[in-house]
């Protein structure tokens, strides 16, 4: 198993009035892939910069190789930063661009910068470039550059804020690999920061969720995305239908008035909860059929699958499904027990979760229905 080397303890960041870091505690593992995820606002650059040095938190600490590392400045830190905004020098060419870092040094030959040079073109597949002018590649090109120009100093660990947030989405999917391959072949420890769930997913051996200053979960991106800890989670990573429900019993729960099987336990009794449905595991039967039965009140054909919204006594639920259900058909649904995830009632219980709003995006091509009276069939 790698080895813990870097830890954030109780890291408070406070401007003026404004706690922008509530408490954070973290670790990285040597080559490890973390990403912090999260909306806009949430604290990720601030966290990025202060285990880069840029910055020092107002109260906390934090470690390198279990050394506190707070007064040292971020060019004794064995760590390197892809910025956002790549900040390539435009009056030079990718050559010298790529060899910046090494000259600064002053202890290296022309041969030798040449050859890592090379080997940093290589590895970034542009062989070729050498003496093109920065300015005159592509945004994908372009990131390339930065990311050789900052790993040729072979640091240990490298920061990386957004690096692919310029990119059209192709692109983005292109160096999302390459990135991958790139960390897995070097062996370093990548911190990536990203708003894109996806690429967070896709990406990353460890994923921190933010929000509001806090981490919100910890885990594998399967761990976030199948057992997401509160709402917040839950609404964040991929689309989730949220109920209110009730724990009957270990392994039993109740909402819209029906009890359901489920994993999950320890639970108070009767304790309220969260219950977490996810539009791709629900399974469309017979309205005969069906633990519950609603109205389909919109379709919306997104490549794969279609993405239908289905009143149930008023609550509106995503369903996505490759079957084809017109506006006003009358469904069945069938919930196996692993597919209801129970978590915790938390802040955010409430403000996520319900469609209704969603809906109103597809009017235009639905006819939304009053909210049927329809009754869930009895087993
Ligand atoms: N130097 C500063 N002075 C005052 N407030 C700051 C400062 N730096 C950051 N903040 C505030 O801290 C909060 C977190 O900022 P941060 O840049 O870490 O967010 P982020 O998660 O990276 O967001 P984004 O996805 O938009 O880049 C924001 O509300 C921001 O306005
Ligand atoms: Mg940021």
């Amino acid at each position: 198993m790698s080895k813990e080397l870097i830890r954030l303890t109780d890291c408070v960041m406070q401007f003026d009035d404004d706690i922008v870091l509530d408490h954070l505690n973290l670790y990285i593992n040597d080559q490890e892939f973390l990403t912090l995820l999260g909306p806009s606002g949430c604290g990720k650059t601030t966290t990025l910069r202060i285990i880069g040095g840029f910055q020092k938190p107002t109260s906390g600490t934090i470690y390198f190789d279990g050394q506190e590392m707070n007064d040292v400045p971020p060019h004794m830190r064995k760590i390197n930063t892809v910025f956002q905004r790549y900040a390539l020098f435009p009056h030079l060419d990718v050559y010298e661009n790529i060899a910046f870092g090494l000259r600064l040094k002053k202890t290296f030959s022309e041969e030798e910068i040449a050859k890592e040079v090379t080997e940093m073109l290589e590895l970034v597949s542009l062989r070729g470039f050498e003496s093109r002018k920065v300015n005159s590649l592509s945004g994908g090109q372009q990131q390339r550059v930065a990311i050789a120009r900052a790993l040729i100093n072979r640091p240990q660990v490298l920061l990386l804020d957004e690096p692919l947030g310029a990119l059209d989405l192709r692109l983005r999917k292109d160096m999302q690999n390459e990135l991958k391959r790139i960390q897995q072949q070097l062996g370093i420890t990548f911190i990536y920061v990203t708003h894109d769930q996806e690429e967070a997913l896709a990406m990353s051996d460890t994923v921190v969720v933010m929000d509001q200053g806090r981490i919100q979960q910890i885990g594998t991106p399967e761990d976030i995305y199948n057992e997401p800890k509160n709402a917040f989670v839950a609404d964040f990573i991929g689309e989730s239908n949220i109920l209110d429900g009730t724990m009957i019993e270990d392994y039993a729960v109740e909402f819209f008035g029906r009890r359901f099987k489920c994993v999950d336990k320890g639970f108070a009794p009767r304790e309220s909860v969260d219950v977490v449905i996810r539009p791709e595991d629900i399974d469309i039967v017979d309205p005969s059929e069906g633990h519950l039965s609603g109205t389909v009140t919109s379709v919306t054909f997104k490549g794969v699958h279609y993405d239908i919204i289905v009143d149930f006594k008023g609550f509106k639920w995503l369903i996505q499904t490759t079957d084809f259900y017109p506006v006003d058909a009358i469904i069945g649904i069938r919930l196996n027990p692993e597919d209801i995830h129970i978590m915790k009632k938390s802040a955010y219980s409430g403000a996520f979760g319900d469609y209704s709003s969603y809906s109103a995006e597809y009017d235009e091509i639905s006819d939304p229905e009053e909210p049927s009276e329809d009754d869930a069939d009895e087993e």
